[in-house]
């Protein structure tokens, strides 16, 4: 056929320009996949309901369904949904059971709900349209970068990437980079060097070429199918017989376990309650907060800890256990209602009702703020 006799012509053109000249620069390499990638996606590309109709609405229903769930599983759910909310107007108004019933299966309810949201806001700022703009699409609830370049590029040809974990999967292995793809600053800077590779004119194409080469070739589990990749001979992975060390995802690093105890130190006039200032640097620096302890401390200790006299103690009452996660550091919390004579010099002495007004409180503490 036709097509095959251009493709091979790619393929030995590409393998001439690097046995004869230095190795391609990764930009170089990508480009040099452009014309490859759009053949193969000719040839290829699935049949797909959203794919006849490209409009802006239609792609982001399915893009959306599609973060959770296989394109065959999505199919049926994408008709249901489209019948009943066929444009942004339709899903601005449809009641919440509704929306709920139609996503029933797929699983990340609050993706439905961010949907609808967005469809209002759609409606209430653009007229009813998603908004041919990749920052405005953006700004969306629910539209990340990769949404927002799918719709921005499959919609309305804006040449931007849409960069999903097939497409990291894909350009990781063809420049056989070893870069942690669960890094967000991968994934940055990988949607930058796509932006200056990618074919101007095609980029609908070009971004779905790479995910459908992801889904069918490039395959995540178990060995890809190299024999059958438009980019094999492009592809830096393939050439050293790396396709299965690459994408490297690094486990998280476990959060570490703090265990603490907080006080929320009450005067007897009940109006009064003491707060700290963090220091400015580190773990919520800068803000106020209750007076908080390390370790968990049996109510001695506390009281030691915290400078508080026995001769200045009414009463001390032990509160319930709680948890508050930060990103890389976990807060065990037990707690202590106490009520003071007079408060130890370390602390601030506010009335609570500045608490909401002038002092906010880190969330960290909002399991013990019903004492206050
Ligand atoms: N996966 C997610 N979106 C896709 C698309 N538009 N084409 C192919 N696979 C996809
Ligand atoms: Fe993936 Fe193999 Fe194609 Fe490289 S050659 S992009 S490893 S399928």
């Amino acid at each position: 056929m036709e097509g095959e006799v251009s493709l091979k012509n790619w393929y030995e053109e590409l393998q001439v320009l690097e046995d004869e000249s230095r190795p391609l620069s990764p930009k170089e390499r990508l480009r040099a996949g452009n014309a490859p990638l759009l053949a193969w996606f000719r040839r290829h590309a699935r049949v797909l309901p959203w794919r006849e109709r490209p409009e802006a609405y239609r792609v982001w229903i399915s893009e959306i369904m599609l973060q959770q769930t296989r394109v065959e599983a999505v199919k049926p759910y994408y008709e249901r949904f489209l019948a009943e909310c066929p444009d942004a107007r339709a899903l601005a108004e449809v009641p919440d059971d509704r929306l709920m019933k139609l996503w029933e299966g797929l699983g990340y309810y609050n993706r439905a709900r961010n949907l609808k949201k967005a469809a209002q806001i759609v409606c209430e700022r653009h007229g009813g349209e998603l908004p041919a703009s990749y920052e405005e699409l953006l700004a969306l609830p629910g539209i990340g970068s990769y949404t927002a370049g799918a719709i921005a590029s499959i919609a309305y040809g804006i040449a931007v990437p849409a960069v999903d974990g097939n497409v990291l999967r894909v350009i990781s292995r063809v420049l056989l980079s070893r870069e942690d793809v669960l890094k967000a600053s991968v994934k940055k800077s990988m949607e930058v060097l796509l932006s200056e590779t990618m074919p101007q004119d095609e980029p609908g194409n070009y971004n779905q070429a790479l995910m459908e080469i992801g889904a069918m070739v490039c395959i995540p589990n178990g060995a890809p199918k190299c024999e059958e990749c438009p980019l094999a001979s492009l592809c830096l992975a393939h050439r050293q017989h790396a396709e299965q060390q690459v994408p490297v995802k690094m486990p998280k690093k476990a959060r570490r376990k703090e265990l603490r105890t907080v006080l929320v130190l009450e005067g007897v006039d009940g109006i009064h309650v003491a707060l700290r200032k963090r220091a400015d640097s580190g773990l919520l620096a800068g803000l106020y907060e209750l007076p908080n302890f390390d370790g968990k401390l049996e109510r001695e200790e506390m009281l030691r800890e915290a400078g508080i006299s026995q001769t200045d103690v009414v009463s001390v009452q032990p509160l319930p256990e709680a948890k508050h996660i930060f990103s890389h550091v976990e807060w065990h919390m037990t707690g202590y209602f106490v009520k003071v004579q007079a408060v130890p010099e370390a602390y601030l002495w506010v009335e609570k009702q500045k608490l909401q007004t002038e002092y906010g409180l880190p969330s960290a503490f909002a399991a013990y703020r019903k004492w206050l």
